[in-house]
């Protein structure tokens, strides 16, 4: 049993004292106890490949601040370096990898990885970090969404204009399905292995869903993240964030999820008109307003809060990831004004 079972309870949109709060990328760079675990792990991916150097980070955002989840620390691009394709980062300019997808014999060549196998280091954490958080908040698991892992193994890494990824989509469909549906495979035993390691939340990230035309964006995207929602293993609470995908969220909600994660572009209020009661919402400040002066961080907490008003089915958050130079006091701000706020909406 959990002691804080506050973001079970809002995914399940059942009545909360207060709203919970989390925060994308909560264990980063930011804090400077992260930045020193970093240096003795060496490098960020070595981090994430060591479960008892993960699992202090994920703790430490959780000993600063009264965030009510814990968020497995590793990354979305875990899977495609266990498929062989060799990820590494280059200080400044985000992830690299050795050997992209260029042709169909890549994608047909590419293995199944075993989760307790190739991805072994990932359960253990999440095994350890269970153990750690002794039942203290949830623990989120995670997984990139099938579309978004593949624009980084098709490009190479990040990009501005997703080029090569959506020129395969566009030249060779079938091709883009091939490897779609491989990598829905890989995603949903990637999720159903940590769920049975100890998760008690998942969250699917489609970063790059919005660069989607809408009918491209259901068929290249949306497909697939509905069919792993449909195959979670077990019937814990699941989150779909798809940045830029303000404008199918009606989609979105009958997609199979729990809840839906919003960026900060699309208003909680009109997200909750159109989605009604199907699914709870998870965001949505900007996480720039985290550069504003402490008062202004207040203010926007509770413009946020008000927005989607009373009741329950509100997961507080960041409408993306927090910037490695935001001021640690300034989160500190956002987390207290939620639990100042927030009971107000609720009874
Ligand atoms: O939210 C959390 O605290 C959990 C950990 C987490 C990380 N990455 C840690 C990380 C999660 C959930 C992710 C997901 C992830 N990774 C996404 C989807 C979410 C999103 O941000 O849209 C994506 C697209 C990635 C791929 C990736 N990994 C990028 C683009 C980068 C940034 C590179 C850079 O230099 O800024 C990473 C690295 C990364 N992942 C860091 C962290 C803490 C920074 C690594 C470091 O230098 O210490």
């Amino acid at each position: 049993m959990l002691k804080n079972d506050l973001l079970i309870r809002a995914l399940q949109r059942q009545p909360v004292a207060r709203t919970p709060v989390w925060m994308m990328r909560q264990a980063g760079r930011y804090l400077p106890e992260y930045r020193k675990v970093r240096e003795k792990a060496g490098d960020f991916l070595s981090l994430c490949m060591n479960p008892e150097l993960a699992c202090e980070v994920t703790m430490q955002p959780l000993d600063r601040y009264r965030f009510d989840a814990a968020i497995l620390f590793s990354d979305i691009l875990t899977i495609p370096h266990a498929m062989g394709l060799g990820l590494h980062f280059v200080e400044g300019e985000g992830p690299k990898f050795h050997h992209p997808i260029k042709t169909s014999s890549d994608i047909k060549a590419l293995p199944t990885p075993d989760p307790e196998q190739e991805l072994g280091y990932v359960c253990d954490a999440v095994r350890l970090i269970h153990k750690t958080l002794d039942s203290r908040v949830p623990l989120i698991g995670f997984s990139g969404s099938p579309w978004t892992l593949a624009c980084y193994m098709v490009e190479g890494g990040s990009s501005k204009d997703f080029r090569k990824v959506k020129g395969l989509l566009y030249e060779q469909p079938q091709l883009m399905e091939q490897l779609l549906s491989k990598l829905t495979t890989a995603v949903t035993a990637y999720l159903n292995a940590q769920i049975a390691a100890g998760v008690e939340v998942v969250m699917v990230f489609d970063t790059w869903g919005g660069v989607l035309s809408s009918e491209d964006y259901q068929k290249f995207s949306l497909n697939y993240t509905s069919q792993i929602a449909h195959d979670l293993r077990q019937d814990i609470p699941s989150v779909l964030f798809t940045k830029g995908g303000g404008q199918w969220l009606e989609s979105m909600a009958d997609a199979g999820f729990d809840g839906l994660g919003l960026d900060w572009t699309t208003s909680i209020a009109s997200a909750r008109a159109r989605v009604g009661d199907r699914v709870a919402l998870q965001g949505n400040m900007d996480p720039m307003a985290l550069y504003a002066p402490p008062e202004l961080i207040e203010q926007r907490v509770q413009r946020v809060l008000q927005e989607f008003g009373e009741g329950s089915g509100h997961v507080f958050n960041l409408g993306h990831g927090i910037l490695p130079d935001v001021n640690p006091q300034h989160v500190e701000v956002m987390v207290e004004a939620v639990h100042k706020y927030s009971r107000q909406y609720h009874c």
